[in-house]
């Protein structure tokens, strides 16, 4: 599973790459917003941590206006990635842009039909919205799940699932059996999936015995 970090704050980005465990970066327009960085000034930065994709996602909600401000985003560096909404629009632009080889991630997916077109527009990612699907009640693992066991059935689909709103570890578990191929985390989710107190406690004692034996390595 590939692991992409979902903020616009530039120093957690830098951490959370630093480990070497995460393979990319997503934004959307309110984490952007949160930043208070110039959007374009941020991409590039996060473009510059990261060689992964980073998903930078259009403002517009017509598909010429899509395509015009993807055209801007794809010139900022190699690895952007232009995120859509799953609108019928942004499945417009989706299926232009990919055609043209241009990386895409439909976002704000609900349902596994709606996944299911994502893929027959050539999305590079569709990212179905875990958390949001959790709030009110529906399982949004069992929809990971089923756009997996939909996608299988095609092998020619090359579109590749990307758990997003993903709001604790658990949901990284869920979403893992469900086979997602890609968890998009904020970065306080990757600590908590490391830190554990029995490997703590475990090590303070392997080093308490280790003192003991005055011995060194180096
Ligand atoms: O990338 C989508 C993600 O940022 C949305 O998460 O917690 O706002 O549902 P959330």
């Amino acid at each position: 599973m590939k692991f992409f970090i979902d903020t616009g704050d530039i120093k957690e980005i830098r951490e959370a790459c630093e480990t070497g465990l995460v393979d990319g970066v997503t934004t959307n327009p309110s984490l952007v917003a949160s930043s208070g960085r110039d959007f374009k000034s941020l991409i590039k930065e996060i473009c510059e941590i990261s060689s992964g994709p980073v998903s930078a996602e259009v403002l517009a909600t017509d598909t010429e206006g899509m395509l015009k401000e993807a055209k801007v985003l794809s010139a900022i560096a190699p690895n952007v990635c232009i995120k859509l909404p799953l609108t019928v629009d942004g499945l417009k632009a989706c299926k232009k842009l990919s055609d043209d080889g241009i990386a895409t991630n439909v976002t704000l997916c609900f349902s596994a039909l709606q996944a299911l077109l994502a893929a027959k527009a050539g999305a590079t990612y569709v990212s179905p919205f875990v958390g949001r699907l959790d709030d009110i009640g529906e399982s949004g693992s069992a929809l990971i799940s089923d756009i997996v066991t939909i996608y299988d059935n095609y092998p020619n689909l090359k579109t590749q699932v990307l758990a997003a709103s993903i709001r604790g570890p658990k949901h990284m578990l869920d979403v893992a059996f469900a086979g997602a191929h890609v968890a998009t985390l904020p970065p306080k989710i990757l600590k908590q999936m490391y830190q554990h107190p029995l490997t703590d406690k475990g090590l303070a004692a392997f080093m308490e015995d280790w003192k003991k034996t005055g011995q060194s390595l180096v």
